[in-house]
């Protein structure tokens, strides 16, 4: 996919095997309009079909953040019944993310707030400068959550993270939230980019139907009982055997060279 017009809401570049996806309303904190919404879930539709693409990186444009939120300008009119679908189109938004077979890095640059941490948090990794700062602030709207925030942190962070931060509402900086397993890695801001891209290479160049194995069995074991989900990941296991990469994988071992994966 050719690299789209800078002024685009949500702009994709890509390098090699990575797609980088932009928000790209700096002057907004990249806050998240019905629009934006809609060209971020196209934007993924994309990603997952073109075969060349082996690993998403999500990010925000500019220098302070992440995403800021949904837009609260936007939400300030919105009726019950749309308010109620704005949530509903994000959370099939962020659903597409969590679900898509590919795996997706949430570069944090920076704020990660309520429809923020909701992005990242429907990514399957979180990398985040130790500059940025992440939370549902929600409340001080007098509003909730509304794109999964309350189910997925619940998930990732448990029971008292999740209660603390969506009732105080106050953001915590990088280190509390990779202590809390917000996110996975901090590292210094000059370096995100760089790290970032060198673990998102490192994916691309992995075995894609064992990871799209991986990420299925989370998100499955993540909704059901241990003995379901247990089934799931033989299930997929037994699937590898029929992978021209797993040939390749275990032939490449045993060889003593690297494998070159084709998704296969
Ligand atoms: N929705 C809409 N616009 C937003 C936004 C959001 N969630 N977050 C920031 N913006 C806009 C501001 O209105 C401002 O626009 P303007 O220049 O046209 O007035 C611009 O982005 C810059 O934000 P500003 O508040 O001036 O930056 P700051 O550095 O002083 O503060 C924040 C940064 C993140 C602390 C602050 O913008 C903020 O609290 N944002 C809202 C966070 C939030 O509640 N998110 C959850 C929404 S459900």
């Amino acid at each position: 996919m050719p690299e789209n017009a800078a002024s685009a809401i949500v702009t994709v570049a890509d390098h090699a095997a990575v797609r980088v996806i932009t928000v790209n309303r700096p002057d907004k904190l990249n806050a998240l309009n019905a629009a934006t919404l809609d060209a971020l879930h196209a934007a993924f539709d994309a990603a997952d079909s073109d075969p060349g693409v082996r690993c998403v990186v999500l990010t925000g444009a500019g220098e302070k953040a992440f995403v800021a939120g949904a837009d609260i300008s936007e939400m300030n009119a919105l009726t019950p019944v749309q308010g109620r679908d704005f949530s509903l189109r994000g959370q099939r938004l962020m659903r597409r993310i969590e679900k898509l077979g590919k795996p997706v890095i949430a570069m944090v640059n920076g704020f990660a707030l309520g429809g923020g941490l909701e992005l990242a948090m429907c990514c399957h990794l979180r990398i985040a400068s130790d500059k940025a700062k992440v939370g549902q602030p929600e409340v001080n709207l007098g509003l909730i959550p509304g794109f999964g925030g309350t189910q997925r942190l619940l998930r990732l962070a448990g029971r008292a993270a999740t209660l603390e931060l969506c009732l105080v509402g106050a953001p915590v900086d990088a280190a509390r939230a990779l202590e809390l397993g917000i996110v996975n890695r901090v590292v210094a801001a000059a370096e995100l980019h760089e790290e970032t891209m060198k673990l998102a290479g490192q994916l691309a160049a992995s075995a894609p139907l064992a990871l799209r194995g991986v990420i299925d069995c989370v998100n499955v074991g993540g909704e059901c009982g241990i003995e379901e989900g247990l089934e799931y990941e033989t299930a997929q296991f037994g699937l590898m055997f029929s992978t021209d990469d797993m040939r390749e994988g275990t032939s490449a071992f045993l060889e003593r060279r690297k494998p070159a994966f084709q998704g296969s």
